[in-house]
């Protein structure tokens, strides 16, 4: 074991785009469990959206981080010590550690994961909290039916690329939306995409127009922003449209000015936040039928990795640019 415990700090909050002034490395020695706590050594740190939203000081459905204290986030690892009956050394455990090498957590905050049946990093992606938001939001508020067009953007990534998946399983006409040629190739030809659009093309209406001939009957919204204001268009009547992620907003310093609300109205378009946390009593269920459609190769999935707690800023910052391809991804060990 290290001597220290090396953590990522938030060290201001951004005006704009995420910088990695934003964030200090400090290192500290290893925390020591108390009772009823568990010490635990991360090995892969999950990188996800809304740790932006979090480096604002502002309301949300959480409260902000705390300047100068350790970067909020998932890790999966390993028990090292521990002071509760439920966990011994050796065990490995999703946490919500945080960005650092080490960590002492409440037992009641870590949940064991079987690592033999499926790879550890998958419980931060597909069988984690992305492939969970997936799963409620298009089964919970998406309602797909056989034969309906769904569109989703950020088509390739943590959670795009679980909610196309599961919607062709449904039944469903399935388009992407993703940035670029390689990405789009990916969601046809691996994931089995029907269509997907490259928005950076610069011809978003007339190319989503081409690969919906018969309109749009769900729009699962990863991006916001142009993208869903040219899915709205294109919408048809008692459409489902789950407002899962805003991410060309994050880094924006004003919001985009929506024009096509007006298909809300006479599509009688149902459109819905969604926040996975809702689901917390029902996680279970979703782990379990997820990693059921992992195991019989039903569902494909695709990892960015980084390498070095160091590089995990780096890793953000480029996420919120579309620079990840699948989900993004820290190893620490
Ligand atoms: N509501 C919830 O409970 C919940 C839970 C998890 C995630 N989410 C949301 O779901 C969305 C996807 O999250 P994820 O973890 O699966 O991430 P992801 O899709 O693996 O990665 C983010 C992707 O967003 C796209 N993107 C980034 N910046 C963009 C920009 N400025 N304009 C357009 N596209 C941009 C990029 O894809 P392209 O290169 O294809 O553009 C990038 O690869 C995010 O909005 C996230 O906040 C919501």
């Amino acid at each position: 074991m290290t001597a220290f415990n090396r953590q990522v700090l938030l060290a201001s909050r951004p005006h704009g785009a995420v910088t990695e002034d934003n964030f200090r490395l400090v290192d500290v020695p290893i925390a020591h469990p108390g009772l009823g706590e568990v010490l635990v050594k991360n090995e892969w740190l999950s990188l996800d959206p809304y740790m932006r939203g979090r480096m604002n000081d502002v309301k949300s459905y959480v409260p902000p981080q705390k300047l100068d204290e350790v970067m909020v986030g998932q890790t999966v690892g390993e028990v090292v010590e521990s002071n509760d009956t439920s966990f011994k050394p050796g065990d490995r455990v999703l946490t919500p550690l945080g960005w650092q090498l080490y960590g002492v957590a409440k037992g009641t905050d870590l949940t064991s994961i079987d690592a033999t049946r499926i790879p550890a990093s998958y419980y931060l992606g597909i069988v984690g909290m992305p492939g969970m938001t997936a799963w409620f939001g298009l089964n919970e508020i998406g309602k797909p039916k056989s034969g309906e067009t769904l569109v989703v953007s950020a088509a390739s990534g943590a959670v795009g690329s679980v909610v196309g998946q599961l919607a062709k399983i449904a039944g469903c006409r399935v388009v992407g939306i993703a940035g670029g040629k390689t990405k789009c190739d990916y969601v046809i030809d691996e994931l089995h995409f029907d269509a997907c659009v490259d928005y950076k093309a610069g011809n978003l209406f007339d190319d989503l127009r081409a690969a919906c001939p018969d309109g749009v009957d769900i729009g699962f919204e990863n991006v916001g922003g142009a993208i869903l204001d040219n899915t709205l268009r294109l919408m048809n009547r008692y459409a489902r449209v789950v407002i899962c992620g805003l991410v060309a907003e994050y880094n924006a310093t004003q919001p985009y000015g929506y024009t096509r609300l007006r298909s809300v109205l006479v599509n009688r378009i149902k459109m819905q936040g969604m926040i996975v946390f809702d689901w917390h009593d029902r996680y279970a269920e979703a782990r379990e039928a997820l990693a059921r459609h992992v195991i019989a190769g039903q569902l494909k999935y695709r990892e960015s990795v980084i390498v070095g707690l160091d590089n995990a800023p780096r890793g953000l910052i480029g996420l919120l640019k579309g620079e990840n391809f699948g989900k993004q991804l820290v190893k620490l060990t």
